[in-house]
């Protein structure tokens, strides 16, 4: 990843502060898009200042079509997207709100298309790119409670996959990586500590992304990566 520049998009959620370390490590310059501000600030503490110059914050709104033109033109190059941005609402189908449920298809799948979007234009300009999405266990296996997340995760699995496809004979590539519950600090808050072993760690997945964001992943393209750890 040595001077790739790599649009991070959720990258100060609790899965992205794993991932910008490992990146940052493998020598990524790294563009990480944020809405609360109080969130950055803590981030680039915990980073040298050689890091630092390689770490920028950009404030935007990535449901907002014109920011997110607005965000990946003012990247000189983009090399790699590594799209974290997405979250989970619950509740049974029969009592889940309309509201709600386009709240998660938004997040989760909007989201996705519209960076996916303006990405790919630079990459096809480019004839490189790499694609790595965030989908969920949920996806693969849906679960009670869990229809509407299910479902948007699911449309980013379609999306990831028709972007391959769409892709084929570019040195474009686009990938989809699955987490079961991942070991972050707001799962540790929501569900206690007790099964936190069997959780993934953000830096396991973080070297996954990692490889599929570089060169070196170039023959892997359209992969739905299921990562359970050990539940
Ligand atoms: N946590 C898990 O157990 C788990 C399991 C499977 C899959 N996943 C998936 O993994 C990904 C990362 O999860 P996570 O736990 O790190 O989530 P998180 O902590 O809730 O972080 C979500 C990130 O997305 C950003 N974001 C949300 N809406 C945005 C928007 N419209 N524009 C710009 N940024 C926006 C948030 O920024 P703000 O805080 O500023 O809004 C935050 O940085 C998600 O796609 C999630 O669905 C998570």
């Amino acid at each position: 990843m040595q001077a790739k520049q790599v649009l991070l998009t959720g990258g100060t959620g609790g899965l992205g502060q794993g991932v910008i370390p490992v990146l940052l490590a493998q020598g990524a310059e790294l563009t990480v898009p944020y809405r609360r501000v109080a969130k950055v600030e803590p981030l680039k503490k915990q980073r040298s200042p050689a890091e630092l110059a390689r770490l920028h914050f950009v404030e935007a709104d990535l449901s907002d079509e014109a920011a997110v033109a607005e965000l990946v033109e003012a990247m000189p190059r983009v090399d790699a997207l590594i799209h974290l941005v997405g979250g989970f609402s619950m509740g049974k189908t029969h009592t889940y709100d309309y509201s709600d449920w386009k709240k998660a298809f938004n997040l989760n799948l909007d989201t996705t298309f519209l960076v996916c979007k303006q990405v790919l234009q630079r990459m096809l300009a480019q004839n490189y790119g790499r694609i790595v999405t965030i989908g969920s266990r949920g996806a693969a296996q849906p679960a009670a409670q869990l229809a509407a997340y299910s479902a948007a995760k699911a449309g980013v699995v379609a999306l990831t996959q028709a972007i391959a496809q769409e892709t084929q004979g570019t040195g474009i590539t686009a990938n989809v990586v699955l987490p079961s519950v991942i070991d972050t600090s707001a799962n540790r808050e929501a569900m206690g500590t007790d099964q936190a072993d069997q959780w993934v760690k953000p830096t396991s997945l973080a070297h996954l992304i990692g490889f599929l964001a570089s060169e070196a992943a170039g023959d892997i393209r359209g992969a739905a990566i299921p990562v359970y750890g050990d539940a």
